[in-house]
């Protein structure tokens, strides 16, 4: 079984999940939810931009696990940040996914885009001029609701957490983040962890595009351990203390990526060398008002 992560809160997250962005060709979602539950997931990360909620909500009507053994994570979109829409924004995706709560909602990113936009990559004249503390306080005021039972971030650096946690009510339960070995963020995860954050990595095999599976150190540990590339790099993470994510249609890859190998001191070790700054998503990368978002200096975030 898949142990939890107790977040600081008290509520009790497990530590492998099913990831659903991109999981959108018709039907195979909702089948493969209900085989990734039959394997034991419990845990199921949602978000509203990923446009398949109600596909995953018929799912969940449709599996006999009951609501309270699901962990189910939502993230609220990028417009829909200034303080009066976010309780709206919550109960949208609920409608969605036909649910009474969440066990965890985040913000998506530190920055908003106007309510009338639904960019992934804004223009300059999308963004929209929300301080971050103002949706982390409007966050922080639904938890006395009932519909959500813990609140957390994602996407946010360092420099930006620094500046919000002396402000906060509450600090974050989560930040999740792109962690793979090729993007491991030591810092950030460092700081996140000492704080009480629990970190969860997205696209912790590199997604499609980069090439962690191929890696020669990585495909050397498999080897000795019998296992795959996949779950040396799933069990690499686990063994930092972060909650990943993994997403797969296959059956045996579902499977595969639940199955957790104890990685010796030395290969652990190892594993800082083959580390760079290879990340599959930076907003940064088509938008020049947008390189701070993966700065982790302060002085280029914009101030709270
Ligand atoms: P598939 O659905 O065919 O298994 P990430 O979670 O980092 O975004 O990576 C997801 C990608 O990795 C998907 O293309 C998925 O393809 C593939 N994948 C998931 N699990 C494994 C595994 N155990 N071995 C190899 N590829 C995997």
């Amino acid at each position: 079984t898949v142990q939890n992560i107790k977040l600081n809160n008290g509520v009790l997250m497990p530590e492998i999940g099913l990831g659903t962005w991109k999981a959108d060709e018709e039907g195979l979602l909702a089948k493969t939810i209900k085989k990734a539950v039959d394997l034991g997931y419990r845990h199921i990360d949602c978000a509203k931009i990923y446009g398949n909620q109600v596909e995953i909500g018929k799912a969940l009507k449709e599996i006999t696990v009951p609501r309270k053994e699901l962990f189910i994570t939502s993230k609220v979109w990028q417009n829909r940040h200034r303080p009066e829409l976010v309780a709206d924004a919550l109960d949208e995706i609920l409608k969605e996914l036909q649910l009474e709560y969440l066990d965890l909602l985040l913000i998506h990113w530190p920055f908003a885009i106007k309510p009338d936009s639904n960019a992934m990559s804004p223009t300059p004249e999308e963004l929209d001029n929300v301080p971050i503390m103002d949706t982390w306080k409007a966050m922080e005021a639904l938890l006395g609701s009932g519909k959500v039972r813990a609140i957390g971030v994602s996407n946010f650096n360092k420099a930006i957490l620094e500046k919000m946690i002396p402000q906060c009510h509450i600090v974050p339960a989560v930040n999740q983040v792109e962690i793979h070995p090729y993007n491991q963020s030591p810092e950030l995860v460092k700081f996140c962890q000492e704080k009480g954050i629990a970190v969860t990595g997205y696209c912790p095999l590199g997604g499609t595009k980069i090439s962690v599976m191929n890696d020669d150190f990585i495909k050397r540990v498999a080897d000795a351990h019998s296992c795959t590339p996949a779950q040396v790099a799933l069990s690499w993470a686990l063994s930092r203390g972060i909650i990943v994510i993994p997403k797969s249609t296959n059956e045996l890859r579902l499977k595969q990526n639940l199955e957790k190998v104890t990685l010796t001191s030395d290969e652990k070790r190892m594993f800082a060398k083959i580390g760079k700054h290879e990340r599959k998503v930076d907003p940064g990368r088509d938008s020049k008002e947008l390189e701070w978002v993966f700065h982790e200096d302060k002085a280029k975030c914009p101030v709270i």
